[in-house]
């Protein structure tokens, strides 16, 4: 996956991502979710790829090992740069769904990265705590998933820019830290709870920033893509 933010196409259908990036140049960064992917299937894939994106798809598989390392082996056929799966489902979970990619992958082509989700950024302190019953911080059961993800031998997770710098200290540069919960300063949460500004990620040691509503709802999708760009590279 480039550098360049990845706009996550939360979108119902192919034609309204397809009318959406037609005010962007080809070969950005895009993300397919389950929104998208379980209406339109696998065609969306390689739609996205025969125009020039680069392609996470975002399905957060979860299940026993066996079931993961089976989807994963179908996924690895589709053309995406970027997959993932919640790191709660355990480290033999996460093992087996790269081995399952790593069967996948046609020959010749180069496997898709895979990352692990560790608690999402619509999650709080308080859910962690009395919700879950995680008897540690945040922070910590978030460094606790990333250090599983890079046991089983993943390229690094999903996180958000709060917990990057102590991912970045324990499990090294280039472990992909990918953070949603971008937001510009003068934006709304909305149903995320860790939030940070594009300059924050930078600073923090993101590898990666997923936007989706601060681009795809802005009055101006291309002009907010452009100011979160620059804030991303340390341009302004
Ligand atoms: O609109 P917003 O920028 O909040 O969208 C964030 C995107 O990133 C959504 O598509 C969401 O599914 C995804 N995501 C997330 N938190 C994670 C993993 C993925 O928000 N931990």
């Amino acid at each position: 996956m480039k550098k360049s933010p990845i706009i996550a196409l939360d979108f119902h259908s192919t034609k309204e991502a397809l009318t959406f990036l037609e005010a962007f140049e080809g070969g950005i960064n895009v993300k397919v979710g389950m929104q998208l992917y379980y209406k339109e299937g696998p065609a969306i894939i390689a739609k996205l790829k025969e125009q020039g994106y680069d392609v996470f798809l975002d399905l957060k598989l979860h299940d026993i090992p066996n079931t993961v390392k089976s989807a994963m082996e179908v996924l690895a056929g589709l053309g995406a740069d970027l997959v993932n799966v919640h790191a709660a489902g355990g480290q033999t979970m996460m093992e087996a769904a790269l081995e399952g990619l790593d069967k996948g992958t046609p020959s010749g082509q180069q496997r898709p990265s895979i990352i692990g989700v560790t608690q999402l950024t619509s999650t709080d302190e308080r859910q962690v705590r009395e919700e879950q019953l995680i008897g540690v911080s945040l922070e910590q059961s978030v460094l606790q998933y990333a250090k599983g993800s890079k046991a089983a031998g993943l390229d690094g997770v999903v996180c958000s820019v709060h917990e990057a710098t102590s991912i970045e200290t324990t499990c090294g540069k280039d472990f992909f830290k990918v953070t949603p919960g971008i937001r510009l300063a003068d934006s709304g949460n909305q149903d995320q709870k860790r939030i940070a500004t594009p300059e924050q990620a930078r600073l923090a040691g993101s590898t990666h920033i997923v936007v989706g509503r601060a681009i795809t709802a802005a009055a101006d999708p291309r002009a907010a893509y452009d100011v979160i760009t620059a804030q991303w590279e340390g341009l302004k």
